[in-house]
């Protein structure tokens, strides 16, 4: 087996139930694409997007979890919970919950392992900060990272890597293909030693991919796909990522 090919949008704290026209114009635009779409929109929107693209190939997910299955955790959500709202994926370590809500990498791992348990793809995320990657620590860090983060029992049907350079998220600014290339070989030495079927784990790439930079990044080795922020909120910047991917 591949890698699946995987094109995911994290919308983060943005969008109301208006938004999601732009997922069904996304659904009009790319009826059937040779490879797996996915939006991940705030929790407050997966149960009806689920609703309104059931059957028409794009899937939904969630942008976080709790490690536990139930209980007194106010404002938090399982990862069964979302998958009964009709979530297929939940991204996890997102690098801005490690920063704003201190997600340590063990935390990611529990809540990676009830993600699992819920039935749930889990794409964890990793990257370095610019003063990581300035001080030569770029490899180190991410290896690091993964290690602490991929939970007993990841397999490449359940489990999604995102390699998220901090620096280059939001910022309109991404490594050079060099750059992603060293990180995601890497990932996938990495991987192919620790898990059985490591080598079809998805790889992504995600930091300010954007059309026009979409087919460039899609051609590197061990670039299975993007997670993508601002330009999967329309589906006019959305589609064509897509399509790149697609024909990738
Ligand atoms: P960006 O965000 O595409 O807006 O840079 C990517 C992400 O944070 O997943």
């Amino acid at each position: 087996m591949a890698p699946r090919k995987l094109a995911a949008g994290n919308w983060k704290m943005n969008g109301t139930l208006a938004s999601l026209a732009e997922v069904e114009a996304l659904a009009e635009a790319h009826p059937a694409p040779s490879c797996d779409v996915l939006i991940c929109p705030p929790a407050t929107l997966i149960h009806a997007l689920a609703s309104r693209i059931a059957g028409r190939g794009i899937k939904v997910g969630g942008q976080d979890c709790h490690a536990s299955h139930s209980g007194a955790h106010t404002g938090d959500l399982a990862a069964s919970q979302l998958a009964d709202v009709g979530a297929s994926h939940v991204i996890l370590g997102h690098s801005e919950r490690r920063a704003d809500h201190g997600e340590t990498s063990g935390a990611i791992a529990a809540k990676a392992r009830a993600a699992h348990e819920a039935g749930l793809v889990a794409i964890i995320c990793l990257g370095e900060t610019e003063a990581e990657r300035d001080a030569g620590q770029t490899l180190d860090v991410i290896a690091g990272q993964l290690a602490a983060s991929l939970p007993e029992g990841a397999t490449a049907a359940n489990t999604v890597i995102a390699y998220e350079p901090v620096w280059a998220i939001g910022t309109g600014r991404t490594p050079s293909s060099e750059q992603i290339a060293e990180v995601h070989a890497l990932l996938r030495a990495d991987l192919s030693k620790t898990l059985a079927d490591g080598a079809d784990i998805s790889l992504l790439y995600g930091g300010s991919v954007k059309p026009s930079n979409a087919a460039g990044i899609f051609a590197i080795p061990h670039v299975n796909g993007a997670l993508v922020g601002g330009a999967s909120l329309k589906a006019a910047d959305f589609g064509p990522i897509v399509a790149a991917l697609s024909a990738a």
